[in-house]
């Protein structure tokens, strides 16, 4: 048996930010290639930071561990810092990831970078 430490136990058992923005400035959605898992994350822009996000993630307990630490990591930050946030932090800040469980952790931040491409190019869309 596989451990998870404590923090990933926590943001699995009351994820932050689950949901969906009904008029999302950026949508973003990525599949797992390894099990077919799935995450949308949608996100919310002013003034070129992350107002508000929020996620939906059909797969395992740490890919929702992985997506409510994404969310809270994002929250506030402008697009380019989020843009930064990277799998590998993620797994860091929910201190370490099962090895067999890393895979979980890719799709997170891929969603959300996924989310802000799609809001920038909707803007370029405005223009
Ligand atoms: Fe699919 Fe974890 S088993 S994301």
């Amino acid at each position: 048996m596989f451990m998870y430490s404590k923090k990933v136990m926590e943001h699995f058992m009351s994820p932050r930010n689950v949901g969906e923005i009904k008029d999302a400035d950026g949508i973003g959605e990525i599949g797992n290639p390894v099990c077919g898992d799935m995450m949308t994350f949608y996100i919310k822009v002013k003034d070129n930071k992350i107002n508000d996000v929020k996620f939906k993630t059909f797969g395992c307990g740490a890919a929702i561990a992985v997506s409510s630490m994404v969310s809270e990591m994002a929250k506030g930050k402008t697009l380019d810092e989020a843009l930064k946030i990277s799998n590998k932090n993620v797994a860091k800040e929910l201190g370490g990831l099962p090895k067999n469980k890393l895979h979980c952790s890719n799709l997170g931040a891929d969603a959300l970078h996924k989310a802000i491409e799609n809001y920038k190019k909707k803007q370029k869309n405005k223009k």
